[in-house]
């Protein structure tokens, strides 16, 4: 057998073995045989190049190269449902649509997936193209991460139409959500609040190997396109099963309003028991021909409807409102409840959002509470009992002063919240600059997380992020530590633990003092330390947290200015002539080289040995080549990754943008340049290069 001929074997197997194990769930081989293929045709693939084939299962591993996702047009828009949530609206719906039409209506009831929508496109039966819903006009192109789901087909099976667009929702599975926020605990980093932000903010990572990692599972819900086999929704969805996607197989033709009903009845009890998030029943007018009669309003089809499911409802005593200062200086009222039991956990504490939500609520300590749980690990009190008022309780009030450190609040202009505005001394605040230090696109400090910087900032030892550097492994080990994710994520399972966002009342971090640092994770984190040493120049700006000063400002700004002290003297009117930046980054620049106490932190992290300034490579490699050019990528390329050229035109004073608009001035376009975006190169006349013309722009 010729190589070719095994690549092809080896692609078809895995194809067939991915749908008898995701759609099926009915594997004839073991993993580990299904591993060694996928191996051996990696093997195969990376030494045949010629071969390469985007619909390859190998891409469903993923890559770790980052993509930038560009925005893409739908075809037709990607509309949203009108809501219901009585049964009378039901029969409304149906009522109204059989008088428009004169005629009686099959209705076609199936669940309502709770997750993140998405637009598949198939050109010849191969994937092309997967789009978030984005704001229905366009979405995001996230093809690269749609591949990794294995319940997405890369190829179709049958009688495919030629061209053509199905929609659907992308989840993760309860199981992998309650996984992932485990390991995010571990890891210190926040955690996701229901399984829905947890799928779209996976489907939006730029590194599709660790999409894979995630298992998102998809479910198709929608065929579009005119030549669909039959007049019937239904029928169609079976068609699209037996081309190789994911449809549920809780669909259900109803005859009338009872049959509805019953299906509904069945389904608010039952979807409890899947393993995926379901929020409510869509209702569905069967026939084509009947839908395209009833047609759209602005918003959404009148031919469907959804009915949302009542979220559980427990009632409480409110015994106390605490006030909680977040990362920003952002001030949220908690409820704290007589402890209920509401969908299988025990909530003692709730949300209550802003002063507004307290005063329409009219709310008094004492009162009887409705508290809710959507679908999200903080509960919310959604109504009083007034009736059970005993009139002893005294009105809640929004606090006046931060309960962390004193300084009067002020409400967020143009909005309901309340902040302290004690930036530089307000404990949580600190510890929020301190957070953002860390981060992974900052110094990257692995190892180190909110609850070490809660450990470390509780004992005196760091006041900002530039102490870090002077810490000694002995101070790490003898500092005590906070609660180990174990604890929380007990707390979490057995309590409504507010993942993250507020701390628990009475949650004294310090009681455990007998806790310590291990001498390795100690070491680690010095370790860590160290390395950040190396971080380049422009992270560092990044880092420091300073207002507006987001990751492209801070590249822009280290490479106008080259190091710190050219940043720090600069002047408005210079920082103001850098691209990207204007009045208001520039005044608050401005305002934090001002400040005595960020000279400080300046003065410690370049004694510390931080990257203060452009390297010796970076200075070399930087140019003003590409000045004012905006250039747009598309496609694949040889010479060079998407992400390279990026860094390419970034160093070299151009700007590497999206989309394309009236304002670019190159496409610089690979393979498989995406149809839509030639088109509308073309049409307002923007030059297309390729790798070659544009390594040539640079030298
Ligand atoms: S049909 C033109 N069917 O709900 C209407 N949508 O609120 C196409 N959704 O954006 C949508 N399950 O993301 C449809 N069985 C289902 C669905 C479903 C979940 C989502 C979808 C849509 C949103 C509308």
């Amino acid at each position: 057998m010729s190589d070719k001929e095994r690549i092809d074997f080896l692609r078809n197997e895995l194809n067939r073995h991915n749908e008898l194990y995701y759609l099926e769930s009915n594997p004839e081989i073991s993993d580990y045989e299904y591993d060694m293929m996928m191996k051996e045709l990696q093997e195969l693939e990376k030494n045949n190049p010629e071969f390469y084939d985007v619909s390859s299962p190998s891409l469903r591993v993923g890559s770790d190269i980052n993509k930038s996702f560009t925005q893409v047009k739908h075809r037709y828009p990607m509309l949203s449902l009108a809501n219901t949530y009585t049964k009378e609206e039901v029969r409304d719906f149906v009522k109204k649509n059989e008088s428009l039409l004169n005629e009686k209506i099959k209705i076609c009831a199936e669940l309502k997936f709770d997750g993140t929508s998405i637009s598949l496109t198939y050109n010849d039966g191969k994937l092309v193209n997967a789009v978030t819903r984005g704001d229905g006009e366009k979405g995001d192109d996230v093809t690269s991460n749609a591949r990794t789901i294995h319940t997405i087909p890369l190829k179709l099976k049958g009688n495919y139409p030629n061209d053509f667009e199905v929609r659907g929702e992308v989840l993760l599975p309860w199981k992998e959500f309650d996984r992932l926020n485990e390991e995010r605990l571990r890891e210190e980093e926040s955690l996701f609040a229901n399984p829905r932000n947890a799928a779209s903010g996976t489907l939006k990572l730029q590194n599709s190997k660790i999409v894979a990692q995630r298992k998102l599972v998809s479910v198709v819900y929608y065929m579009l396109g005119t030549k669909l086999p039959t007049d019937s929704h239904y029928q169609n969805m079976q068609y699209a099963a037996s081309l190789g996607f994911n449809v549920s197989k809780h669909m259900q033709l109803c005859n009338n309003v009872d049959e509805i009903f019953d299906f509904i009845n069945y389904w608010d009890i039952e979807r409890k028991n899947l393993p995926v998030a379901t929020d409510g029943i869509v209702l569905k007018v069967d026939s084509l021909i009947q839908q395209e009669e009833l047609g759209f309003t602005a918003k959404s089809p009148r031919w469907a409807i959804a009915y949302k499911f009542q979220a559980e409802r427990a009632e409480s005593i409110l015994r106390e409102v605490t006030f909680h200062v977040g990362r920003t200086g952002i001030v949220t009222p908690v409820a704290n409840l007589d402890p209920v039991l509401l969908s299988g956990t025990i909530v003692k504490r709730a949300s209550l959002y802003n002063e507004d939500a307290i005063n329409a609520l009219d709310l008094h300590l004492g009162d009887v509470c409705y508290v809710e749980k959507g679908g999200e690990i903080i509960p919310k009190i959604v109504g009083i009992d007034k009736e059970k008022r005993n009139n002893a309780g005294l009105k809640v009030t929004f606090i006046k002063v931060c309960p962390e450190c004193g300084t009067p609040l002020k409400r967020v202009e143009g909005e309901a919240s309340y902040f302290c505005p004690n930036q530089s001394k307000c404990p949580p605040q600190i510890k929020g600059r301190i957070e953002h230090f860390i981060a992974r696109k900052a110094m990257n400090l692995e190892g180190i997380g909110p609850e070490t910087i809660d450990a470390f900032y509780a004992n005196g030892l760091i006041k900002n992020g530039a102490d870090l550097y002077s810490l000694t492994l002995e101070q790490i080990m003898n500092c005590p530590r906070s609660k180990t994710a174990e604890e929380k994520i007990e707390e979490i399972n057995d309590d409504s633990y507010f993942g993250g966002l507020f701390a628990a009342p009475n949650d004294d971090s310090n009681s455990s003092g007998s806790r310590r640092f291990t001498e390795l994770v100690s070491k680690k984190m010095i370790s860590a330390l160290e390395k950040s040493k190396e971080i380049p120049f422009e992270r560092v700006l990044f880092a420091l947290g300073i207002r507006f000063v987001g990751e492209t400002v801070a590249k822009r700004l280290a490479m106008a200015f080259k190091n710190i002290d050219a940043v720090a003297n600069a002047t408005i009117d210079q920082l103001i002539n850098v691209e990207d930046i204007g009045e208001r980054i520039a005044m608050s620049v401005v305002e934090y080289f001002k400040d005595l106490s960020n000279i400080e932190i300046i003065n410690q992290l370049k004694s510390a040995g931080l990257q203060m300034s452009l390297s010796q490579t970076e200075l070399e490699n930087h140019s003003e080549k590409l000045k004012g050019l905006s250039i747009v990528i598309s496609g694949t390329f040889e010479k060079h990754s998407r992400d390279e050229y990026k860094k390419l035109i970034e160093s070299n004073g151009g700007k590497n943008t999206g989309s394309i608009s009236a304002k670019t001035s190159y496409v610089l376009a690979g393979d498989n340049m995406g149809p839509s975006k030639l088109e509308k190169a073309h049409s307002l006349n923007i030059p297309i290069i390729n790798e070659e013309k544009f390594l040539d722009m640079l030298k």
